[in-house]
């Protein structure tokens, strides 16, 4: 008989680098393979299960809701996504929400509203947005060619016109790209693909300034960084800014598939009806488990516990002689190595029982929002002793 993995590579496409590890459950922020080894999670899924695997209360919430109405179009109305969409924007500050249901599908719904902002106020030809040099914001052919990295732009020629990079943190690039052919400039706060960079408040600050006198619209894709992710819900707190629109997916359902656009006020009635929308968008399945995880993360003192765990984290990495330095933001965590290869440690510390990522040169921890600290400090013991052996 075929073993899984025979069987996963004979019929899905090969279109991942997949490490030979087939995961069979899950509870709390640890999970088991086929043969009952147990790993620790400090990747939650490239940033998705914020509450672990299978939480009771956000199971619960998606069971009850699944046994009562697992989808509608949007050409009718549901409680569950008011409640969520009521929630996202209590918490946040915005006055709107679009549903999709991925970060790259909430890109696009960023960019069609930036350029449709602008068309509908000065006309055709102020349709370019600025992005940042190494940023990532998805995989469709848009959002490809909204991502500032060259190895993205390949195969699938021709790429979209009306993109313009900037290298982050260069005012005087900025600067002098910015014209009015530019209706929006994008960014991540903290480079996440691109090596968990965190950007410089002296250049955000311009980059808001700037806008802000032109009319250009702030498009911040918060798709990694949001939810709680930082330790604030969203990362723009943290440099003091509300963009006009902020992109979230990820963590936000808690490991449903799940991505909002949020409408600050100069944008909130620009999408008009039939100018935009999506068959699953707002799915009340995936709106029970928004929901859940918006409750925990507003719940009393949780940010204050990622702050918590997350300094708990970078105390023990920067106590680790191999590590050189360790970036991002809570718990959104590069770490820098001075010898050894981040594609090799994580290798390493699979075969060891612990599961983390990779971004660029650096490992990257992306770890469940609730993890605990005995997990925090198991996890770790096995990380440094790989990093610390000969
Ligand atoms: C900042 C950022 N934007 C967009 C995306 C694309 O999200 P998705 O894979 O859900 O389309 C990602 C995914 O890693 C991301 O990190």
């Amino acid at each position: 008989m075929d073993s899984i993995i025979d069987k996963f590579d004979k019929y899905v496409m090969h279109s991942y680098g997949r490490y030979p590890l087939v995961i069979k459950n899950g509870s709390g922020r640890r999970c088991k393979d086929e043969n009952d080894a147990n790993y620790i999670d400090f990747g939650s899924g490239i940033g998705v299960n914020a509450l672990g695997f299978c939480n009771e209360n956000w199971s619960r919430a998606i069971c009850n809701q699944i046994q009562t109405l697992q989808h509608n179009s949007n050409y009718y109305y549901t409680a569950i996504q008011a409640d969520c969409a009521e929630k996202l924007c209590n918490t946040t500050g915005y006055q709107k929400v679009f549903f999709c249901n991925s970060g790259a599908e909430a890109n696009e719904c960023a960019i069609k509203s930036a350029r449709k902002y602008s068309f509908d106020k000065y006309g055709k030809g102020r349709h370019n947005i600025i992005t940042l040099v190494n940023s990532f914001h998805g995989r469709t052919i848009a959002t490809l060619s909204a991502t500032g990295q060259d190895s993205f732009h390949n195969y699938f020629f021709p790429f979209l016109e009306g993109f313009i990079n900037v290298t982050a943190n260069d005012v005087d690039d900025l600067s002098a790209k910015i014209d009015d052919t530019v209706c929006a400039v994008m960014l991540e706060y903290i480079q996440g693909e691109g090596g968990v960079n965190t950007l410089e408040q002296s250049f955000i600050d311009a980059v808001f300034k700037i806008c802000s006198e032109k009319d250009i619209l702030v498009i911040a894709d918060e798709v990694q960084t949001g939810v709680g992710r930082t330790g604030k819900f969203l990362a723009g707190e943290y440099f003091d800014k509300k963009a006009d629109i902020t992109t979230l997916a990820k963590g936000i359902a808690g490991g449903i598939p799940m991505g909002a656009c949020l409408f600050g006020e100069k944008v909130k009635d620009v999408l008009t009806p039939g100018t935009h929308g999506s068959t699953f968008g707002g799915n009340p399945v995936a709106c029970a488990g928004a929901v859940a995880v918006l409750d925990t993360i507003n719940s009393d003192g949780f940010l204050d516990e990622v702050n918590k765990k997350a300094d708990l984290f970078r105390k023990r990495l920067l106590n680790c002689n191999e590590v050189d330095s360790v970036s991002g933001i809570g718990l959104m965590i590069g770490i820098s190595l001075k010898h050894k290869s981040a594609g090799d440690v994580a290798k390493k510390a699979l075969e060891n029982g612990l599961l983390v990522l990779t971004a660029k040169n650096k490992v990257r921890l992306l770890p469940p929002l609730n993890i605990d600290y005995s997990e925090i400090n198991d996890g770790l013991d096995i990380l440094i002793s790989i990093l610390e052996e000969n």
